[in-house]
Formats: C-alpha cells, structure tokens, sequence
C-alpha cells in the first residue's frame, strides 16, 4: 500500500514573484481552475497583504476552486494573518500558511533576534491563525542551514500550539540531498509530537539539487511537496512538480503516490510558459521540447528498435503528442529511412537508401535540421516513388 504525498504547487505565490512572471487576477484563476482539474492537493495563491492585487487574486481565486485547498502566505505577523484570512473567507477549504525565519543567518541577520524570540513569535503566529482557520502550516523558513536541535524544538513548539503541517524549507538550495534526507528523518524521529502534523519539504534549485533534495525529503518521512510548474522560483527557481510527480511515479518501489494526473503535466507546462512568459529552457526534464526527442545516429537506430532503449516515461504519459526523431548530421540511415517512410516513401534496397543519405548528410551539414519540406526535395531529387 502506498502513502500519499500531498502536492503543494506555488506556482502562483513563489512562482510569481519572479521578475517578469506577474499574473492578473484572471489569469491566476486560469491557472488555478486547471491546477483543480490536474488533482494539485494545495493551491498556495499567493501573500494577501503584499498588495491589494493578490489580495483580491485570492479572493477569486478562493471562489473559483472547490476541491483543493487554498492558502495564503503571511510572516508570522498578526496584521498579515487578519489579511489572509479575509482573502480566503470564501474558500471551502482553506488554510493559512505562517512563519518565520529559523537559521541563525535569519535570526541574526534578518530578524535581529533570538533563537528563544522567534520560536515564542512562531508560537502566536501559530496560535493567532488558529483563531481563524483549523489548518494552519507553519513555515521554518532557511530550515536547510538552522540548527537541527532548535529546528526539533520549533517544529514540536509549533504542532503543539496546533500547526498541522510543518513546512521544512532548503530556501536557499544549499542542502546536498543525503544530508537533507537525514535532517527530515532526524526530525521525524525526534519531535515527540510528529505523528500530529505532516512535514512539507520545500527546496530551492540555487545548486540544481531542488528536486533531489525533494525526494530525499519525501523518502525520509516528509508527506507533503511543495512546488512550482517548470521549477519557476525566486533566483534559480523552486522544486518542479513535473520533475517530482514523475520520479515518484517511476520509482514505484518508493511506495509514494500523488493525485496528479500526470497526462495534463504538458498542457499545464505550456499553460503556465505562455502566460508567465518565462519560457522553457529546451533541455528540461519531462516538459522540454527535447524531452522526448532522439537525434544522434546511435540513440535513433537503439530507439526505433525498441523506445525502452533510451525513454523511461513514455510521452503520452504525460501529455506529450509523440517522441521525435530529429534529423542532423549525426542521425543515421535507420532514421533517415523511418522518416522518409512515415512520409509515405518506399526505399528499397541498400542502394538506394546509401543514395539519398549521402544527399542528406551533405544537406544536414549545410542547413543544421532537416525538416519534412527538405526530406521532400530529397526524395525528389533522387527519384523515390510514394507508396
Ligand atoms: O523558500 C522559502 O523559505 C519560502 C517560505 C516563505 C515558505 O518560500
Ligand atoms: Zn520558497
């Protein structure tokens, strides 16, 4: 039997506050309708009192979704809870996600603090939301560089003051992610309280170990991710949810599962590329544009024999219309002659098939990418019949 690991997507608070990214209140409640329809467990909408618009984009947002639970983001400040919890009024199920910084480096540096003062400021941040809502998350935030002692001692403060959720946070990604994995068992195994909350890992990509840190998260106890859409995030971006969704799901050993619909990770992705206007980068795991295709001699030729040879997912599994054979100079005749095929071209013999490939590596070496239109011409100019 498999546990479920409830998904947190930021997309719309993390995620938008990257330069360039911002949404109108329409917009957002786009996105938040599809993140209902795709099975998201947690719709963080954004930080009511930052400013009247994202006040009112989680007004709309509260109304337009039924059944995942909408959050909003405050300090552990009173005036921020009072906020939040008028922005999400209207939600059938809502919860008001509060914290405060945890490190030294924080407590030192931002707050001006002390370890005792900001645990007894995250107790009533806690306690004070709770007046409103039942389900109040509580965020350690640079959990990743506190004090594994006094990060026990917080998380336990604050599920004993009523957090239901108890959200770790590597928010400057500098975790390697064996350790990471060892600071959430550690915490599952030495918080008295533990079994009353859910611990939320929370990771930032700065070193490119987000999603690594994620999952060592979630092997180690952690029930809860929390993620953006095309991994968008502050500096170099949060944790994806493609990327975690799908390694969970590859990894069936694990015994974790998600709700996620997994065929409308694609169409989310691209959803999410067009109106943030922050494009995919070609490369990127599950929803690049390269993401399923095949372009040298040798990964063609493995992969047309079987696609097991060289795909762990299979494109429709995620909404991807079909795996590519891309023709360059470095694909090879087997490639070549599956292309022209699916065109209709019949090559017979060896001959014939040397001869038009001696053509296309010379055109491949001028033109870079050799589409159907040249493929075409090709088959033109060296006299192959359509079948
Ligand atoms: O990265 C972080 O620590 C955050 C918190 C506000 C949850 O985004
Ligand atoms: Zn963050």
């Amino acid at each position: 039997m498999s546990d479920k690991v409830y998904i947190f997507d930021t997309t719309l608070r993390d995620g938008e506050q990257v330069p360039g990214c911002q949404l109108n209140t329409e917009e957002k409640v786009r996105i938040a309708q599809a993140q209902e329809e795709m099975g998201v467990d947690v719709i963080e909408a954004g930080f009511p009192i930052s400013s009247p618009g994202d006040f009112q984009s989680v007004v709309e947002i509260a109304k337009a979704v039924k059944e995942p639970i909408v959050c909003g983001l405050t300090r552990a400040v009173e005036k921020d809870i009072d906020v939040a919890a008028q922005a999400l009024e209207s939600a059938h199920r809502k919860r008001i996600h509060t914290g405060i910084g945890a490190s030294d480096i924080h407590i030192q540096h931002k707050f001006r603090s002390t370890r005792e003062e900001v645990l007894e400021r995250g107790v009533h941040a806690v306690k004070y939301a709770k007046k409103y809502v039942e389900d109040v998350e509580f965020y350690a935030e640079d959990a990743g560089r506190a004090d594994l002692n006094f990060l026990a001692q917080l998380t336990e403060a604050v599920i004993a003051a009523g957090a239901t959720v108890v959200n770790i946070p590597d928010t400057t990604g500098y975790n390697l992610p064996w350790v990471f994995g060892e600071k959430i068992k550690f915490l599952m195994e030495n918080v008295s309280n533990i079994d009353k909350a859910i611990i939320s890992v929370h990771c930032h990509n700065d070193l490119g170990l987000a999603t690594a840190n994620t999952i060592a998260g979630l092997a180690n106890g952690a029930r809860q991710a929390e993620v953006t859409f095309n991994g968008i995030g502050e500096r170099a971006g949060n944790t994806s949810l493609e990327e975690v969704v799908m390694t969970l799901k590859s990894h069936p050993h694990l015994n974790l599962e998600t709700s996620i619909v997994t065929e409308k990770l694609y169409p989310m992705s691209k959803l999410v590329e067009r109106l943030m206007r922050m494009p995919v980068q070609a490369n990127k795991a599950i929803v690049g544009a390269n993401a399923f295709a095949h372009s040298s001699g040798i990964h063609q030729d493995g992969f047309l024999k079987h696609k097991d040879n060289y795909e762990i997912i299979s494109p429709d599994q995620v909404g991807v219309p079909e795996s590519k054979i891309v023709l360059t100079a470095r694909s090879g005749r087997h490639a070549l002659k599956h292309r022209l095929e699916n065109l209709g071209y019949v090559i017979e013999g060896k001959d014939l098939l040397d001869n038009i490939y001696e053509g296309f590596l010379d055109m491949a070496d001028r033109i870079k990418q050799v589409e159907d239109h040249h493929l075409h011409q090709l088959a033109t100019n060296s006299q192959v019949t359509l079948g």
